[in-house]
């Protein structure tokens, strides 16, 4: 049973602080942080330069993974990769030639990673699922933090999940959008092994401790019960 991984997302960090929250982040003990990068084009909202991941690359340890919510990401994947990011997740929707922009993140020396949004059915990406190292599911429409986990999407993990076994791929099967202590034990349940959290740990009312050992309770439970 592969072990559940708890990464943060940075959307909704204090920017003020930043390297602070990410220290506060690694010392609640997430197992990584999601950089969500956004262009204003594929996505409503614009973030993070590479030059904030490598500022952030100083303050901790934790494996980086940059989450590319742009238009032809492959421009870049190597910026990215050079500022400290271990895995790099492109959207099948953005780039035209999905399967080259995964070797591209190869080449570069990261993990490459797709990911699909809620109307994008997995067997589109079905062909390059030998090519990954972790497949994300959004479970929001990307642009905003804060927003309500789709449950439509628990059947798609699922298929996923089956997709990836079938094949005997070791690719973590990652979920994004609406992970909270009411939500994260369902996409479990359907197959997911990777959980990005963002307002449901830099937003908990007891901290981000309490935030990760909520959710890390419940995945227990949801594993012990399986
Ligand atoms: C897409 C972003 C968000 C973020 C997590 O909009 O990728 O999903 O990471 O946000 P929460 O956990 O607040 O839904």
């Amino acid at each position: 049973m592969t072990r559940h991984q708890i990464v943060a997302s940075v959307l909704g960090a204090d920017y003020m602080r930043l390297g602070d929250e990410l220290a506060e982040l690694e010392a609640a003990g997430v197992d990584g942080v999601q950089w969500d990068v956004m262009d204003g084009r594929f996505v409503p909202n614009l973030t993070f330069g590479a030059d904030v991941v490598a500022a952030g690359r100083e303050r901790v340890d934790l494996p980086f993974e940059a989450h590319l919510m742009i238009e032809e990401p492959e421009r870049y994947v190597s910026e990215y990769v050079r500022a400290g990011c271990d895995t790099v997740i492109v959207h099948a929707e953005a780039t035209v030639h999905l399967h080259r922009t995964l070797g591209l993140i190869a080449e570069a020396g990261a993990k490459p990673a797709v990911a699909i949004n809620p109307a994008t059915p997995v067997e589109a990406i079905r062909d390059v699922l030998g090519d990954i190292d972790l497949l994300l599911i959004m479970t929001v429409n990307p642009g905003f933090g804060g927003q309500s986990f789709i449950r439509s999407m628990l059947p798609k993990i699922a298929r996923a999940r089956a997709m990836l076994d079938q094949i005997g791929s070791t690719a973590r099967l990652e979920v994004d959008g609406g992970i909270k202590a009411h939500t994260i034990g369902d996409a479990a349940r359907a197959g997911a092994d990777v959980f990005i959290s963002g307002s449901g740990i830099l937003g908990h009312p007891d901290g981000k401790a309490a935030a990760v050992r909520q959710l890390r309770h419940v995945l227990e439970a949801e594993a012990g019960a399986a």
